[in-house]
């Protein structure tokens, strides 16, 4: 398999569930709380790790328990830690998640996630040049999303550029990812406008790849829009489902299986994780991916 560099958050998120979401101004009473490793890019390095590539993370975390607590367990996956900056004063980042009705609803308090600039690339780009392809996600500074983009694009270095949280992107970050990996609601929010799927990814040919939940996954392939569809499964958490999408599609790519092999091995890695709590505690590993197809 090949090399994963992920560019990314890194957060402990405050998971909680309950039969019941609640509305502004009412309290209710919850069944169960977890501390749980997260944050969209080490959810994604720890998915692609899990899928058996060589994973490498650079991200930043505070001098505390929760940076400790999420370097370690990225540690116990395999996911390589030695480019994790450690910064003082700032905490690492946390999420506060609320798993209610099939859903989930996340505040992200980003801490030591906005240290990652433009710097902490520069220090890190031999290893980001070294990768087969680069993730990035947003919620670290846009500007060094975009410069990361920039960097790998200059250098031919394929990027993955999952836009969540998502804002508008400019026409130079969409030119210079390879893939980008939206879900519906994301689309309208990145083009800045509302838009209609299948006439917008016909622009953009194996590029953007939208993921529509429990509709699938469609893309257009050149000649044809493709719409890859999902597993049936019986939902417990989706959390973390778009990152184990991200990672298990750029472990694949790095593989060297095509696009379409690579959106379908994505897919049935993304369903297992909902099947379970959590975001990287619920994925999968390759043997178990294995294993439960064979059910
Ligand atoms: O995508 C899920 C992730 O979003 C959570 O792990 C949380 O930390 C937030 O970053």
């Amino acid at each position: 398999m090949g090399k994963v560099v992920v560019v990314g958050s890194i957060n402990v998120d405050m998971v909680f569930t309950s039969d019941i979401r609640p509305k502004a101004g009412e309290t209710v009473i919850g069944n169960s709380f977890s501390l749980i490793p997260g944050g969209k890019g080490a959810n994604q390095a720890v998915a692609a790790a899990k899928l058996g590539a060589e994973s490498v993370m650079i991200g930043c975390v505070g001098l505390d328990t929760n940076g400790d607590f999420a370097i370690d367990n990225l540690n116990s996956v395999n996911v390589d830690t030695h480019c994790i900056d450690i910064v003082h004063d700032i905490p690492t980042g946390v999420a506060n998640i609320i798993v209610a009705e099939n859903d989930n609803s996340i505040i992200v308090v980003p801490g030591a996630n906005y240290e990652v600039n433009k710097s902490i690339i520069d220090k890190y780009s031999d290893i980001i040049l070294s990768a087969d392809i680069v993730l990035v996600q947003l919620e670290i500074p846009l500007e060094t999303v975009e410069y990361t983009l920039e960097l790998c694009n200059k250098n031919n270095v394929r990027v993955l550029l999952n836009p969540a949280p998502a804002v508008e992107l400019t026409r130079t970050m969409i030119e210079n990812a390879s893939y980008i990996t939206p879900n519906e609601h994301e689309l309208n929010i990145i083009l800045g406008k509302d838009s209609n799927i299948e006439e917008e990814i016909k622009k953009y040919s194996n590029k953007i790849i939208v993921t529509l939940g429990s509709k699938g996954v469609k893309y257009f392939n050149g000649k044809e829009v493709v719409l890859i569809p999902s597993y049936e499964v019986e939902v417990v958490d989706t959390t973390g489902a778009g990152d184990t999408f991200c990672g298990a599609l750029a472990s694949s790519i790095v593989g060297g299986y095509s696009l379409d092999e690579a959106i379908k091995f994505a897919n049935r890695a993304a369903a297992y994780s909902i099947t379970k709590l959590g975001a990287q505690s619920g994925m999968p590993t390759l043997k178990q991916l294995t294993m439960n197809n064979e059910n």
